[in-house]
């Protein structure tokens, strides 16, 4: 894609009512999700997101919008799919547009949201009634089936295969690049003193590949401070605590600070 092209196709933007009708096929709403407006990008390969400043916990159970967490989680984000991409990692991320949105690559997703922890906390705690901080003896690497519907369950490799949600060469590049990422967000993390607890990704198939695609956000991960252990992340909002976005921003600051 000629980059010339991206610019002045992005250059003028689309109000929102263009965005409903889809003026010129531009930011034509494809999609509203929970937290993200995926749009129609600037051509048939592309895909504009754009980042809300909902917040929502317990499978849209809990819902409220905190002004300025879209920016703050897409400039996370952004920030953290650049350094992956610095390391070797495939990435959707082609443009970063504005505060709020990014042009990606459009990929065919994989129903499956690949979580991995480092340390025992929120569901796996409670699901094996071990405490919120315990040590692990090895990295957990755990499948959920993407379904708002069904509740994401958890789901196993033979499970994912067997439905044909991914095969299992696939399901096992997954599991390679979900580690390797790992490493390097414990890197990164480690640097800006933040205790990386536990993460979700999601994968699509591109141009006959895997790409890491969706968000990297304290939306997505557990971030505890790495001194006092204070969460710094959607915890937060789950949990009725204060400063919700105090703790984004202080990841965002200490990330930049790297
Ligand atoms: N590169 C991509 N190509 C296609 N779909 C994507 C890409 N990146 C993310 N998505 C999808 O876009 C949606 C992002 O919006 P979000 O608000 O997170 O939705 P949801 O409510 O489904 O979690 C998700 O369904 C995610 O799977
Ligand atoms: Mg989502």
């Amino acid at each position: 894609m000629k980059k010339s092209l991206i610019f002045s196709a992005l250059n003028t933007r689309a109000t929102d009512n263009e965005k409903r009708t889809g003026v010129n096929g531009l930011e034509k709403i494809l999609y509203e999700g929970k937290s993200k407006t995926i749009c129609q990008g600037i051509d048939e390969k592309s895909l504009i997101i754009h980042y809300k400043d909902d917040a929502t916990a317990f499978n849209g159970g809990k819902k409220e919008k905190l002004p300025g967490k879209g920016a703050l989680n897409a400039a996370i984000s952004h920030l953290i799919y650049k350094y992956l991409a610095e390391n070797g990692i495939k990435t959707h991320l082609l443009k970063v547009i504005d505060d709020t949105s990014a042009l990606v690559k459009k990929a065919e997703i994989v129903m499956i949201e690949v979580i991995v922890r480092n340390v025992a906390a929120g569901g796996f705690s409670e699901k094996y009634g071990v405490p919120e901080g315990s040590a692990l003896k090895n990295t957990v690497v755990e499948f959920c089936l993407k379904s708002d519907k069904l509740g994401d369950p958890m789901i196993n490799e033979s499970q994912i295969t067997a439905l044909g949600l991914a095969a299992e060469a696939e399901l096992s590049a997954m599991v390679q690049q979900s580690l390797k990422i790992n490493q390097l967000l414990c890197r990164l993390f480690t640097q800006a003193k933040i205790r990386l607890i536990d993460f979700k990704l999601e994968f699509g198939r591109c141009d006959n590949q895997l790409i890491l695609c969706d968000e990297i956000s304290p939306d997505s991960c557990r971030l505890w401070d790495a001194d006092t252990g204070k969460k710094l992340d959607k915890d937060r909002f789950r949990r009725d605590m204060d400063g919700v976005l105090d703790g984004y921003r202080d990841v965002l600051r200490r990330l930049k600070n790297v």
